[in-house]
């Protein structure tokens, strides 16, 4: 791999002339996407759409974003109004998205732009982390792209294209800080958030995780990985640690169309995520156990156990969920801390796909 005093060399001038910054931000005045949060070419973004779109693309892709944040801008044209929403409403709104957090935490930071910084946002990456919900990779997009700070967010897309680049050999997640280095080297003297979204495009439309399209970059002619036909190979990546197998039961109570469900605690993996009531997940726990604390449902006499398992995988464990299912009567109240909810609304509740799963199972949909 270059080194880093290497490849800053080259950045003014790579053999072809043009450095890369400028071969990036000319690649991106042609070919840019055209998205609902960037303002037309040479326009100055608005500090409120990039934040607004930054909070909602952080978990979520770019297609699903634009219809909730034309629906956010048109209810809540500016950071006043929505400091001014209730909180309820800014839930409501976001309701599909997931990863509720996000929803309280745009409330909360929209409150204190308001309170704390007279509605405008403060334009350094220092004032833009304290807010609620702006991390280190937020900060720096919205510095970037709304106050053209030279700083350069590093996300998945911008990892492969710069692993790629350098052909940075370590796996991640300890080539992050290197790459993140590297990838600052990409940046123009100015327009720092067009170098960024630049490169996003770039991971997003060429320089792709399977086949990537290397005839149309614009980086081609001194990309280390291409040269050596290797670039489907990075960004390297540790190999991953199974984690231990958990195991619970997940409680399917039916009272004629509807479903019985709860919250989940804010806190924590799914916070704040509607589930149906279950077990705890532990490794080892057999079904019995599990059983023993199905909810306690006046007219339950017996839960039926549905064939098979429901397995999920998340980032640190697997999981296997045996079903247990129950019709109650008309009348029985759900019990302290649950809900009943339509089963034809369940589209609007904030379910994890782990959920889905175990309720399809149960219903046998
Ligand atoms: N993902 C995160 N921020 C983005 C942006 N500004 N443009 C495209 N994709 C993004």
């Amino acid at each position: 791999m270059p080194s880093l005093a290497a490849s800053k060399k080259k950045q003014s001038a790579t053999e072809h002339g043009a450095s890369r910054p400028a071969l990036l931000l000319d690649w991106y005045d042609r070919h840019r996407r055209r998205l609902p949060w960037r303002p037309p070419a040479g326009e100055r973004a608005d500090p409120y759409r990039v934040w607004l779109s930054e909070i909602m693309l952080q978990q979520t892709g770019v297609k699903t974003v634009g219809p909730y944040f034309e629906k956010f801008l048109a209810r809540w044209p500016d950071v006043v109004s929505l400091g001014r929403a209730s909180q309820d409403d800014v839930l409501r709104m976001w309701a599909g998205l997931g990863y509720y957090s996000r929803a309280r935490n745009l409330h909360a930071c929209a409150v204190a732009v308001l309170r704390d910084h007279g509605g405008v946002f403060p334009d350094t990456e220092e004032g833009l982390r304290k807010l609620p919900g702006i991390g280190p990779y937020t900060a720096a997009a919205i510095g970037a792209i709304a106050f053209d700070i030279r700083t350069m967010p590093v996300d998945g897309n911008i990892e492969r294209v710069a692993s790629r680049l350098f052909a940075v050999e370590e796996p991640l997640p300890q080539a992050k800080p290197l790459i993140q280095q590297l990838a600052a080297t990409l940046l123009g003297e100015s327009r720092a958030g067009d170098s960024a979204q630049a490169l996003m495009d770039l991971g997003s439309s060429i320089c792709t995780p399977k086949k990537p399209a290397c005839a149309l970059c614009p980086l081609n002619a001194d990309c280390v990985a291409r040269a050596r036909g290797d670039q489907e190979t990075f960004p390297r990546k540790a190999p991953k640690k199974a984690g231990t197998l958990r195991c619970g039961a997940a409680f399917i109570v039916t009272r004629g169309d509807e479903l019985l469900v709860r919250t989940r605690a804010e806190k924590g993996l799914l916070g704040g995520m509607t589930e149906v009531p279950g077990s705890e997940w532990l490794a080892g726990q057999d079904d019995k156990a599990a059983l023993k604390q199905a909810p306690a449902l006046k007219g339950v006499a017996r839960w039926h156990r549905k064939a098979g398992v429901v397995t999920h995988v998340f980032t640190h464990f697997p999981l296997e969920l045996v079903v247990y299912t129950a019709d109650v009567t008309a009348r029985t109240r759900a019990p302290e801390g649950m809900r009943w909810v339509p089963i034809a609304t369940l589209a609007d509740e904030a379910l994890p796909n782990v959920m889905r799963k175990a309720i399809a199972h149960g219903l046998g949909l």
